[in-house]
């Protein structure tokens, strides 16, 4: 073989190979999302409430961040911008992710959907990742169902977003810049409510609150006042405030058992999709999830039906309006009572304490 022939095969040979190598990696390069890295904090449970068919990526969290605050989801897209909402009306970051307390959408302690007020208060989604135990105040929403079903329910629900599926995914799939991000985050730029109710998933399951002022303190980062470390041992003894066996405590950072108890509200009941709608068993009658202590200076209105607008009215609540029916929880020492009944001092230090779960990183704007 002649030196120009070798020369001209070397070359043929380079330019297949190069061609390969380019073929063989085309299709990677177009759909590579990146795995979402979710920091478990220190002592959190590690099991999380994660569907196999939806993991979770940063461009599926950064779509569904986007959806969660678009008012193209809601039903109404008048010209009255009051009426234009989205997930975030209710779920309001700089109050955990709940409606709070001065929210113009509140009516009598429950939020004003498209079409009238919501049945029940609404939560506040921090740690859902975590709650393995059923979502929703009554925990309707447990085992197959998960969180991508409630996103379904919120966008159609007459009292929440009350809109149309087929307009939802039409006027999203109009913006080439939400095609893009769909392709990014599903490997098509195909929209579908499916993908919708995936992403946003993803998103709520992003929201990890871990570094309150108690949780920098527990790390030794930063010192506490005594009457913020007298607060937290009344709310973690039996002789104290006894508020751990549902809410929690350093044991439990999560803030809640994410059980159900009647805690003594109301001595008449009218059971209003309790947890006894959901299990049938007397034992629950007017029982609710206890909700996380997290945040929960700013996360008012509170209880199911939001009839306490503040802290104080709770505190008062536990400390000596405890109503007697023969449903409360056991876990209620205090029910014989009326309550605790603890010195003003010490419902302000329980207080001073119930103030320093704000994770004010997590709350912030950004
Ligand atoms: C009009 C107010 C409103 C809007 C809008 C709204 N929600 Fe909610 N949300 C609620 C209420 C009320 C509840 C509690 C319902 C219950 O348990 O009965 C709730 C509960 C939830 C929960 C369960 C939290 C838990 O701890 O169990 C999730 C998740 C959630 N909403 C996500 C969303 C998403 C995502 C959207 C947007 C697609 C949305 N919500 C829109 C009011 C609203
Ligand atoms: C037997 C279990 C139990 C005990 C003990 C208990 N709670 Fe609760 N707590 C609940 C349940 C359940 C709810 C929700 C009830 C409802 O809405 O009907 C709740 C609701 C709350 C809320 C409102 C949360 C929100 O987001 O709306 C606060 C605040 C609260 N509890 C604080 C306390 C404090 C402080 C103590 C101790 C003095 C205490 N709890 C003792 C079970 C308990």
């Amino acid at each position: 073989m002649s030196r120009r022939a070798a020369d001209r095969i070397a070359w043929a040979c380079c330019v297949v190979g190069l061609l390969l190598l380019v073929g063989c990696h085309k299709k990677p390069l177009e759909y590579q999302p990146t795995p979402y890295d979710l920091q478990i904090p220190k002592h959190f449970p590690t099991l999380l409430n994660i569907p196999a068919d939806n993991p979770m990526t940063v461009e599926g969290v950064a779509l569904g961040k986007r959806l969660f605050h678009d008012t193209q989801l809601g039903g109404y897209q008048g010209s009255d911008m009051s009426r234009r909402l989205s997930c975030a009306t209710c779920h309001d970051r700089q109050h955990g992710y709940d409606v709070g307390p001065d929210n113009p959408r509140l009516q009598e302690g429950r939020p004003c959907g498209a079409n009238g007020p919501t049945r029940h208060n609404a939560l506040p989604l921090c740690n859902l990742v975590f709650n393995r135990e059923g979502y929703l105040w009554n925990g309707a929403v447990s085992g197959e169902k998960n969180i991508e079903d409630i996103v379904l329910a919120a966008i159609t629900a007459e009292d929440e977003l009350a809109a149309d599926t087929a307009e939802v995914v039409a006027r999203i799939a109009a913006d080439p810049e939400y095609r893009e991000m769909f392709r990014k985050a599903f490997g098509t730029e195909a929209v579908t409510m499916d993908r919708i109710q995936k992403a946003i998933a993803q998103y709520v399951r992003s929201l990890v609150s871990a570094n309150s002022r108690f949780d920098q303190y527990l790390r030794g980062e930063t010192q506490l006042s005594e009457q913020e470390l007298r607060g937290y041992v009344l709310f973690t003894t039996e002789e104290g405030a006894d508020c751990f066996h549902c809410h929690g405590g350093a044991g439990t950072p999560l803030f809640t058992t994410n059980q159900f108890y009647n805690n003594a509200l109301d001595a008449t009941l009218a059971a209003d999709n309790d947890r006894y709608s959901v299990t049938g068993d007397p034992q629950d009658i007017g029982a609710y999830r206890a909700p996380t202590m997290r945040n929960i200076a700013v996360s008012g209105p509170y209880m199911h039906d939001g009839r306490f607008r503040t802290l104080d009215e709770v505190l008062e609540f536990y400390n000596s309006g405890l109503q007697y029916s023969e449903y409360v929880h056991p876990y209620m020492h205090k029910l014989p009572d009326g309550g605790a009944h603890l010195t003003p001092s010490d419902i302000a230090a329980l207080k001073a304490f119930l103030n320093t779960l704000t994770d004010e990183e997590f709350i912030q704007e950004n």
